[in-house]
């Protein structure tokens, strides 16, 4: 990959963007990279949680702006398609997605760690969605995500003003769920992944589905959903060894009849 790095340790994957120069900024072919990847992604069974980070001085900087200023309308409407379309794949990977944030989470970057499942960041990685200063908006989602994220308020503040935030005021608005020490954001969602990977292998998937899906249907239809998949677990035997283990004060062991 020219863009991207990736390396796998056992089940943690650690996807690197890596266009330093750029401040990893989302070109048209990084976006395709990006693609490839994620279908790679979603169809190894190894992989079981995936942490996405930037090399350099940013996580990412954004929607590369060379590419965008040349764009008449149709080729806006493209490339805002297809950025919400590789975001949409990202989340909806049953793999779990971690941003761990340092430097710039500006625009495009913002809107790649909003698409992740949680967001670790450092206390002085800088978030903001500055497109109106350009004369454009928010295109992958963001207008979307941000106010699912966070609420209408501090939506409407971040995308009007433009004005750029810390990663310790973006944890306290909820844009970011865990902070770092600065130059721990790497090692601070490795801990995340633990924790993630401490759950069953069935049961994960599945739940992180659930609140996907859940969040935009009617809440009977989504309770009732929730009640099927929860069900469904008990097929699987994972839920027998989860609770047997309880009981037994063990830890489970996940094996393949169970997971
Ligand atoms: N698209 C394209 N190139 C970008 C970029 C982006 N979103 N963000 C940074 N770059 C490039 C710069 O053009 C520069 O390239 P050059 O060396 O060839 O001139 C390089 O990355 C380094 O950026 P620079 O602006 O010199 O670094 P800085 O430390 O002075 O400023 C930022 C950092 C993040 C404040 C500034 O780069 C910036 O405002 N970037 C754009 C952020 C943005 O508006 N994103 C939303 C886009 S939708």
């Amino acid at each position: 990959m020219e863009f991207l790095k990736f390396e796998q340790q056992g089940p943690i994957g650690i996807l690197s963007f890596n266009r330093p120069d750029k401040l990893n900024a989302l070109s048209l072919d990084v976006l395709d990279e990006l693609e490839s990847f994620l279908r790679d992604a979603e169809k190894n069974t190894s992989l079981r949680v995936l942490i996405l980070r930037g090399e350099g001085r940013a996580f990412v900087a954004g929607a590369d702006i060379r590419t965008m200023s040349g764009f008449q309308a149709e080729e806006a409407v493209a490339f805002a398609r297809k950025g919400q379309r590789v975001f949409g794949f990202l989340e909806e990977l049953p793999q779990v997605v971690i941003a761990a944030v340092h430097g710039y989470a500006l625009g495009g970057g913002m809107e790649l760690a909003m698409a992740c499942d949680i967001r670790v960041a450092e206390r002085t990685a800088q978030f903001g969605q500055p497109e109106v200063h350009l004369g454009i908006i928010p295109g992958f989602a963001g207008t979307q995500r941000l106010p699912r994220l966070v609420g209408t308020g501090w939506a409407r503040y971040l995308i009007l003003t433009g004005r750029r935030i810390t990663g310790e005021e973006a944890h306290r608005i909820g844009l970011v769920e865990v902070l770092a020490e600065e130059g721990k954001a790497l090692e601070t969602a490795m801990d995340v992944a633990r924790d993630v990977l401490k759950g069953g292998p069935h049961a994960i998937p599945l739940a992180k589905r659930m609140v996907l899906r859940g969040v935009d249907m009617p809440f009977p239809v989504a309770q009732a959903f929730e009640a099927e998949t929860f069900a469904y677990l008990f097929t699987t035997g994972e839920p027998q060894e989860g609770m047997r283990a309880f009981l037994e004060k063990r830890r489970p062991a996940w094996t393949e009849e169970s997971s």
